[in-house]
């Protein structure tokens, strides 16, 4: 008999633990698995049967005198409690005879129990085990679940530091696009400096060249505080995050023509969370608004707070572009793995993972898009726990046109 699962499996999940305390019935059992090299557990009482199945088991064997109300109570318990991937089998040796109020009373009080085999005695060997072999193969197929799940739990953790690396990537391109371009106008100014002879034009290249360099400090302060800050949740200001992310997409912004509109209405605003999430989310649906911005547009960025049905403060972060929008059929998938239209450009990740950042957070997302040729565009609407309840909405309009 084929009981073992593959290697995945420890040897304690391949165990069958046998409750039959009175009478031979638990030695007669064993001894017949023993010889058959089945891996088997005796217990002398139903907490032991508890404590060996959440160890770790294939199957288990009982007498029906030993399933009393408590030890049902103590079982029901361990049932309740498995994993999802999980329906442990229990083969129920019953006592023969007709149903009476006293055994249909049993079999109501067994039914939390879930996944169970009667068999009834006087029990042949053939019939024992080929049933135990059907509920350990049952059993096989269940770790061969939970092994896929462990898998696929594993490659989502590598698919979301992929995206999490991609995005840094990505704001790391944009650092040195942002860096180079004031770099090059203080190398311009140095060289109109060289050959300049007039003292008031030449005070006028060194104001500019301060400038383009305090906008180097500038980019080169907002990306470390990118990389020191902490993984941990801790009081963070949205609008701070939103404008370090501003910073690193001004160039992508000015070159595909996009005027930024911010209407910030509660710009100290705080929120409970760690800020590279909350930036990683905002990195994602700005990247994707300026993506589908090619031709130019207007990207509208607000923060504002309200107040839930439950009656607390909440920080409201609307993105609103008016780009080609979100083709319908595309709409209720867009928050799942993989979905791109932008081919070998794109991963399809951006959006899964701000999805998963927003879940585990708390927070809640309105999607709301159209794509009618004379008026298109796409406005993503986040809504968070706010920490500093006593900030006045008050306006703090701000324009600023790319
Ligand atoms: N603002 C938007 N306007 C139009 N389409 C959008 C917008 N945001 C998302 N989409 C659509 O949703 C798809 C999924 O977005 P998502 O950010 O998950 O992946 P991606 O941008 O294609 O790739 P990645 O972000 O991994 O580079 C995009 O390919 C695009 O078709
Ligand atoms: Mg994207």
């Amino acid at each position: 008999m084929a009981l073992l699962p593959d290697g995945k499996s420890t040897a304690h999940d391949v165990r069958t633990i046998i409750l039959a305390p009175t009478g031979k019935d638990g030695f007669l059992i064993a001894g017949l698995l023993e010889r058959l090299s089945i891996p088997c557990h005796q217990v002398p009482c139903a907490d032991d049967l508890c404590a060996e199945i959440a160890r770790g088991a294939g199957a288990a064997i009982v007498s029906e005198e030993a399933l009393t109300s408590q030890a049902i109570e103590a079982l029901s318990g361990v049932v309740e409690q498995q994993p999802p991937w999980s329906d442990f089998p229990l083969i129920l040796l019953t006592v023969g005879g007709q149903v009476t109020p006293e055994s249909e009373r049993l079999r109501q009080l067994r039914r939390p129990l879930g996944n169970i085999f009667l068999l009834e005695r006087p029990i042949r060997p053939e019939t024992l085990l080929s049933t135990l072999e059907f509920a350990l193969r049952g059993r096989q197929r269940q770790y061969q679940i939970r092994d896929q799940m462990q898998q696929y739990s594993r490659a989502q953790d590598a698919l979301r530091r992929s995206e999490k690396l991609a995005v840094t990537g990505r704001l790391a391109a944009s650092i040195a696009h942002e860096i180079n371009n004031p770099l090059e106008a203080v190398t311009n100014l140095l060289y109109l400096l060289r050959t300049c002879t007039d003292p008031k034009e030449a005070r006028r290249y060194l104001d500019d060249a301060d400038q383009e360099l305090a906008r180097v400090a500038e980019i080169a302060k907002q990306t470390l505080r990118f990389y020191r800050e902490p993984n941990h949740p801790i009081d963070t200001e949205v609008g701070s995050v939103l404008r370090s992310v501003l910073v690193l997409y001004n160039s992508r912004l000015v070159a595909a023509s996009v005027a930024v509109q911010l209407e910030i209405f509660a710009g100290s605003a705080t929120i409970l969370s760690s800020p590279g999430e909350l930036r990683q989310v905002v990195a994602n649906i700005v990247g994707n608004a300026i993506d589908a911005m090619r031709h130019g547009g207007r990207l509208r960025i607000r923060i504002s707070t309200c107040t839930n049905r439950a009656g607390e403060r909440r920080v409201r972060l609307t993105i609103a572009d008016t780009g080609s929008g979100i083709p319908e059929s595309l709409r209720p998938t867009i928050f799942e793995p993989f979905v791109t239209t932008k081919g070998e450009t794109g991963t399809g990740l951006g959006l899964w993972v701000t999805g998963e950042i927003i879940r585990r957070n708390g927070w809640t997302v309105q999607v709301r898009s159209r794509c009618a040729p004379e008026a298109s565009g796409t406005v993503f609407s986040i809504t968070m726990a706010m920490r500093n309840s006593a900030v006045a909405s008050r306006p703090e309009r701000q324009r600023a046109v790319a």
